[in-house]
């Protein structure tokens, strides 16, 4: 049980994803009202109906939407707030990154950090930008998520890294300025994460998702493991804590 308000309605971004969408649906099993999105209508209709599999009396809000084309952030913020009639938060899930933003540093086109800042880092704050009058009203919570790759150092994520250093950084700032307004904001720092796309593309093209495997303690994490985590920071037992960078890596850095 993550300890969700009754009727809470949520939005999750990139809900189509292998993290997004365990968190819409521990949320909707939890009773929230939940504005499903992904960038595509059918990819959002698809994920709908595999939440309905396992929250079938829950309420979903279909909010398709490319976060590159300007105006769309705002459309999908409005349409849930229209639909739900509050909003209570926002779990930035999608992943809007540009190319060339891992890998060997001098193999990277170095004119690509700029559109890898403003998809990444630009989209997050864009996204808290439209949520915030409306997280306002009640005291609500946006959480953005990142990766570790922002908070320990590793070879080949220098340009990626440094844009979610940015989201950890943004976070904490903001969650300083509109605590007074009773909304609360977090950066959830994943490492490698079991059974989603991204570590099944990782995994087959080298070792380092094994080698992490193994120097994970704990065990490396499936969305299961971070959907509770960052639910119950939405929910009543967490007022009193904002602004927190949380890595659930199974160990794999502290
Ligand atoms: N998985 C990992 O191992 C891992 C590790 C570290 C950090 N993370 C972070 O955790 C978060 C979730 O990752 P994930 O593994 O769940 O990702 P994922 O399975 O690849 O899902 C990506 C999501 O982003 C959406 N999306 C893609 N392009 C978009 C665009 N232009 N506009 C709007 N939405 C777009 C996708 O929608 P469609 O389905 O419609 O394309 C999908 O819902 C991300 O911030 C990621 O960086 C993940």
């Amino acid at each position: 049980m993550s300890n969700l308000t009754p009727g809470a309605v949520i939005l999750v971004t990139g809900a189509t994803g292998g993290i997004g969408f365990e968190v819409a649906a521990q949320a909707a099993e939890d009773g929230a009202v939940v504005g499903v999105h992904g960038s595509r209508l059918e990819t959002v209709e698809n994920a709908i109906e595999r939440l309905k599999a396992r929250a079938p009396n829950a309420r979903y809000i279909a909010v398709p939407g490319d976060f590159r084309q300007p105006g769309v952030i705002d459309e999908v913020v409005g349409k849930v707030v229209a639909e739900g009639g509050r909003l209570d938060a926002v779990i930035h899930c999608a992943i809007t990154g540009a190319p060339d933003t891992s890998g060997v540093f001098r193999k990277l086109n170095p004119r690509n950090f700029g559109m890898a800042a403003q998809y990444v880092l630009g989209v997050a704050q864009e996204l808290a930008f439209a949520a915030m009058p409306h997280l306002a009203v009640q005291g609500g919570t946006y959480i953005a998520f990142a990766s570790d790759a922002g908070k320990f150092a590793s070879a080949r994520q220098s340009v990626i890294g440094a844009c979610f250093g940015g989201i950890m950084t943004f976070c904490r700032n903001l969650a300083m300025e509109v605590g007074r307004d009773g909304v609360r904001v977090h950066c959830m720092s994943p490492s490698f994460v079991l059974d989603t796309p991204v570590f099944d593309r990782m995994a087959s093209v080298g070792e380092r998702g094994l080698r992490a495997q193994a120097r994970a303690g704990l065990g490396l994490p499936s969305p299961k493991d971070i959907a509770p985590i960052t639910l119950f920071l939405c929910g009543p037992g967490a007022t009193k804590i904002t602004g927190q960078v949380i890595s659930v890596n199974g160990g794999l850095n502290a």
